[in-house]
């Protein structure tokens, strides 16, 4: 039975291999929030030292643009996170009810290159961005990052080569160099290449490489360049082609520097002028 004291669960929301996600009130502070638990009775030092990792990554942060952590909690043998709950639920869910419009995925393109911008001035690198990890209060507007639990406080990083079923992070949404098979670093522009294939899947309905095999995957994020947007046909989305494609294309496609995400912002303001 879930027991942190002072918190009364109201809904399950995600139960994953390692985690499980609920809402509760905080009859304490008086407060709606999300518990982030790990599911084992006894977890291992890998699950604790994450969750402990993506605590200290983000508690402390002022960025609106992520989700908040109030707490670190002892729950049962392992630990739980007290996170803000701001009424929102993730990406993916909403992807998967209703189609977006034109306007509303480049609005969320303009918040998330902020924020990934801000957070790479720190430096963090997220290093898993894909829909499931981007939660939308649509009522409010509000978009806020989550899941910080394989992100570093670094301004570059070197993977390691493993087998493609044991890389850190998501195959369909990684970044050529964090394959591990590109002899380079991991920096913040990692960030904005997933960030390039979710938008690519919000404007056609589909991942750039959509294949489920974790080598074929690799292979395709290395060499291969996904079909354009505007050439999906019928169900994609016209007018945001060159910026959803920009992250699932080859390296040497993707801008240096704070310039990637301000071309990214500046792309999204004329593409919004000219089609809303
Ligand atoms: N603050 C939040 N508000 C609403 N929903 C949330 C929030 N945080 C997490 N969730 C929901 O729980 C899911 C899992 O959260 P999170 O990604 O942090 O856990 P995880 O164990 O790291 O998951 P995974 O390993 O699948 O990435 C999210 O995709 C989202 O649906
Ligand atoms: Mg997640």
């Amino acid at each position: 039975m879930f027991a942190i004291s002072g918190c009364q669960i109201t809904a399950e929301i995600y139960s994953g291999i390692n985690t499980v996600i609920y809402r509760a009130y905080d009859s304490v502070r008086q407060r709606q929030v999300i518990i982030k638990a790990l599911k084992s009775e006894y977890p291992t030092l890998e699950e604790i030292t994450r969750l402990r990792q993506e605590y200290a990554i983000v508690h402390n942060l002022n960025c609106e643009g992520v989700v908040k952590t109030y707490s670190l909690e002892k729950h049962g043998n392992g630990l739980a996170i007290i996170l803000e709950d701001f009424g929102g639920y993730s990406l993916d869910r909403l992807l998967a009810s209703q189609k977006m419009e034109l306007k509303e995925i480049l609005r969320l393109a303009i918040v998330l290159a902020e924020t990934l911008g801000e957070l790479h001035k720190i430096p963090i690198i997220h290093k898993d961005i894909k829909p499931s990890n981007i939660i939308i209060n649509p009522s409010t507007g509000q978009i806020k990052l989550a899941d910080f639990c394989i992100a570093s406080r670094l301004d570059w990083e070197t993977p390691t080569i493993t087998n493609p079923n044991e890389i850190v992070g998501t195959l369909a949404y990684i970044s050529p160099e964090a394959t591990g098979r590109m002899n380079r670093s991991i920096d913040y522009r990692s960030d904005f290449y997933s960030l390039g294939v979710t938008l690519y899947e919000m404007l056609t309905g589909q991942l750039p490489f959509p294949s489920t095999d974790p080598m074929e995957l690799v292979h395709c994020h290395i060499a291969k360049q996904p079909v354009p947007p505007e050439e999906m046909g019928a169900g994609g989305q016209r007018g945001g082609g060159a910026e959803g494609q920009r992250g699932g294309g080859a390296e040497e496609q993707r801008g240096r520097g704070e310039k990637n995400s301000q071309s990214s912002i500046r792309y999204c303001d004329e593409v919004i002028s000219q089609n809303c």
